[in-house]
């Protein structure tokens, strides 16, 4: 018998991705433990996902709640010294790129704790991201890495990381995706929006496009010069919402601002959507595998395998109107979809860390 096998969540991407590893390794018979840090905790930003992804309760809730950059790191720190201190685990598994990412990694590799990272490799290579540094941070203190791409496995090489420690199993994001798709409905998701037409779906959080009065007032005229051509529904993260609405956001009766939404309400409108704009980094993934043409909002991604296997496109404000007609035009992308894009990612996980768990020397050995 070996230690529970303790998942670190935070925020709305983690628990998307968490979803499917946690239930591989139920399936294998693994004991589990989940911590919460509280860095998301509305009802629409976290309970919602636990109930419609089936995710187990959280045995507990750091209440880490927001805060600046380093306030926000440093509380999930704290709190998850004291959680490995008192509940050390055979091994952590982190999702993603945000700071409860970080905060558990640090915290955990100097109580040398074994720690696996999902999504690890990923790179913008651009620094002015917060995310950048927590990725690359992890992935240094991460001694089993989950790589969603090959040029995930490329950065990583390219970092140091030894080979043996790098495994491309896929994207888990994408097995919740293919695991719910039944449960997608557009034709309801129309409807409780009063979406009569062609509709188009827009996300924005990311700070470099709605944390500044000025951006966010240029960002609020692009999507009103998209709204003139076709119906736009903004599920708005609570990030935006201060700057946005002051910026306008709600002056033009074709852009519908709805709070965040559950995933099967989100996914089901995306489904049906003629065109994404986004800076999301989940739904470039979600929309690749689905088809929906996405224009992204951003100078860079470190997701490039949706820009080369799907529709997704790196757009500006200035640009955004013409490049979402042209989107809805062209309509969608028939590619060759990324490799083990397949649902199965949680299984591969799971299966690697049952193997390492009980390797001779391995991290299970008591
Ligand atoms: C975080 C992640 C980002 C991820 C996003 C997913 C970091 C650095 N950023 O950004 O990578 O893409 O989550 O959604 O970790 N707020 C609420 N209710 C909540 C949560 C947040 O009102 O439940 C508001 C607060 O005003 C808070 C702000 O949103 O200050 C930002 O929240 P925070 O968790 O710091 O970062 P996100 O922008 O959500
Ligand atoms: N999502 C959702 N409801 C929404 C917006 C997003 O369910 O209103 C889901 C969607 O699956 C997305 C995931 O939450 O991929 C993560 O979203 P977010 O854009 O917040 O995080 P990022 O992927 O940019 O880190």
């Amino acid at each position: 018998m070996h230690a529970p096998i303790t998942h670190v969540l935070g925020a709305r991407p983690n628990f998307v991705k968490a979803a499917p590893v946690i239930r591989a390794l139920a399936g294998l018979g693994h004991e589990q433990r989940v911590v919460h840090t509280g860095q998301h905790y509305d009802e629409r930003m976290s309970d919602v996902f636990f109930v419609q992804l089936g995710l187990p309760e959280p045995d507990v809730n750091l209440g880490v709640g927001s805060g600046s950059q380093a306030r926000q790191t440093a509380e999930v720190m704290i709190g998850m010294e004291q959680e490995f201190t008192e509940n050390s685990p055979s091994v952590a598994v982190l999702y993603g790129d945000v700071n409860s990412t970080l905060g558990a990694a640090l915290a955990g590799a100097k109580l040398g704790v074994p720690l696996a990272h999902v999504e690890a490799g990923l790179r913008s290579f651009d620094d002015t991201m917060p995310e950048e540094i927590n990725r690359r941070l992890t992935d240094q203190l991460c001694g089993l890495l989950f790589a969603t791409s090959p040029e995930a496995v490329g950065h990583l090489a390219r970092e140091g990381r030894p080979v043996s420690s790098v495994h491309l199993v896929g994207n888990p994001m994408i097995d919740t995706l293919l695991a719910s798709l039944g449960k997608f409905d557009d034709r309801a998701a129309r409807a409780a929006h009063g979406l009569t037409g062609r509709y188009v779906v827009a996300t924005l959080h990311r700070p470099g496009n709605v944390d500044d009065p000025e951006t966010a007032a240029r960002l609020v005229r692009a999507l009103h010069e998209v709204a003139a051509e076709v119906d736009v529904i903004i599920p708005l993260h609570p990030r935006g919402r201060a700057t946005l609405t002051a910026a306008g956001l709600l002056g033009e009766p074709r852009v519908r601002v709805v709070d965040p939404l559950g995933y099967l309400e989100f996914m089901s409108l995306v489904r049906g959507a003629a065109a994404i704009i986004t800076d999301s980094g989940g739904v470039q993934e979600e929309t690749t595998l689905l088809r929906v043409p996405c224009l992204t909002l951003r100078p860079s991604t470190e997701r490039p395998i949706t820009i080369t296997s799907g529709s997704n496109r790196l757009v500006t404000t200035r640009d955004l109107a013409a490049a979402v007609l042209k989107a809805c035009d062209d309509g969608p992308y028939a590619g060759e979809l990324p490799p083990l894009w397949d649902g199965k990612a949680g299984p591969r996980i799971a299966r690697i860390l049952t193997g390492w768990l009980n390797a001779p020397g391995g991290g299970g050995d008591d």
